[in-house]
């Protein structure tokens, strides 16, 4: 298997609420480590742009406003196999659907309010990673 990088947000539902420590935990019991973090708050530019590929969707002014709502925590997680890793500890998008155990079990509000984001492939762990770090601020 190999090592990757994924990137991830803790979205502002769950700043809000905070929960950061415990989704960290979630992602470090799994194996994932946490080589670069920083607490940021979005401007609707850089929402927007981050989420450019879904400009068309009904949903995307709401998630754009959510987004900008409060802080986030944007991150770069790494070890075997982190994108699906990743995927599988925060659970379908949907809280709903979510499995038991999940981020998104645990500590979704809704579909928009789903507590984490996390890259769904390759190409696009490596364009969102680029989008917030340099290559310095991310240390192995
Ligand atoms: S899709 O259809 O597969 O492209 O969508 P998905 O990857 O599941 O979701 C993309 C992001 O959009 C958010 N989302 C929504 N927000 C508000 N309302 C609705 N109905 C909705 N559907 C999807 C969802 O939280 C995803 O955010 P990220 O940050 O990418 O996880």
């Amino acid at each position: 298997m190999a090592i990757e990088r994924t990137f991830s947000i803790i979205k502002p539902d769950a700043t809000r609420r905070n929960l950061t420590g415990k989704i960290n935990a979630k992602f470090e019991e799994a194996g994932l480590r946490i080589v670069a973090q920083k607490r940021i708050r979005l401007s609707r530019a850089q929402a927007e742009g981050f989420y450019a590929v879904h400009k068309a969707r009904p949903f995307f002014d709401g998630l754009c406003t959510f987004m900008t709502s409060g802080p986030v925590v944007v991150q770069v997680l790494e070890g075997e196999n982190a994108i699906a890793r990743n995927r599988e500890i925060m659970g379908a998008t949907n809280p709903a659907n979510a499995a038991p155990g999940t981020i998104r079990k645990e500590f979704a509000e809704s579909i928009e309010a789903n507590s984490v984001h996390g890259s769904d492939a390759v190409e696009t762990a490596r364009e969102e990673i680029a989008y917030f770090f340099s290559g310095i601020e991310i240390v192995g």
